[in-house]
């Protein structure tokens, strides 16, 4: 990843730490977005992977990655990415998840 120069990106934290938001944020994820994105690596599938996202300063897009700006892309969409219909509460979780990765 760009942002990232050739330093390696920090590991994703292991499932056995997760806290039961960062739980019910995987689930969010492998509903709504695993198809297209890989979380624990930053190998491209239909959507850039998202291995450490919230550790870096910018995005694929440039944009920095911020809870707001993951939430509007999340719920706008954003070019190919379509928009997802999540409650507040799904929201908050997927983002604690997203903060594990
Ligand atoms: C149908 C495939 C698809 C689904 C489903 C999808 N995405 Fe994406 N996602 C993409 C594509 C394609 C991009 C690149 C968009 C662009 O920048 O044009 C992207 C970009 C992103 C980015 C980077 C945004 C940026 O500013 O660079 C994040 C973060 C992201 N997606 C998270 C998610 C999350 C979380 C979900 C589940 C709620 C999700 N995506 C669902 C395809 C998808």
């Amino acid at each position: 990843m760009l942002a990232a120069g050739c330093r390696p990106l920090p590991p994703s934290k292991p499932e056995a730490l997760w806290s039961p938001e960062e739980a019910r944020g995987a689930q969010v994820f492998q509903a709504n977005c695993a198809k297209c994105h890989y979380p624990t690596s930053t190998r491209g599938n239909k959507g850039p992977g998202l291995q450490a996202i919230t550790k870096v300063k910018a995005m694929p897009s440039g944009a920095p990655p911020t809870d707001e700006r993951m939430a509007n892309t999340i719920l706008r969409g954003r070019g190919m990415m379509p928009a997802t219909q999540l409650t507040d509460e799904q929201l908050s979780d997927l983002l604690a998840y997203l903060h594990s990765l």
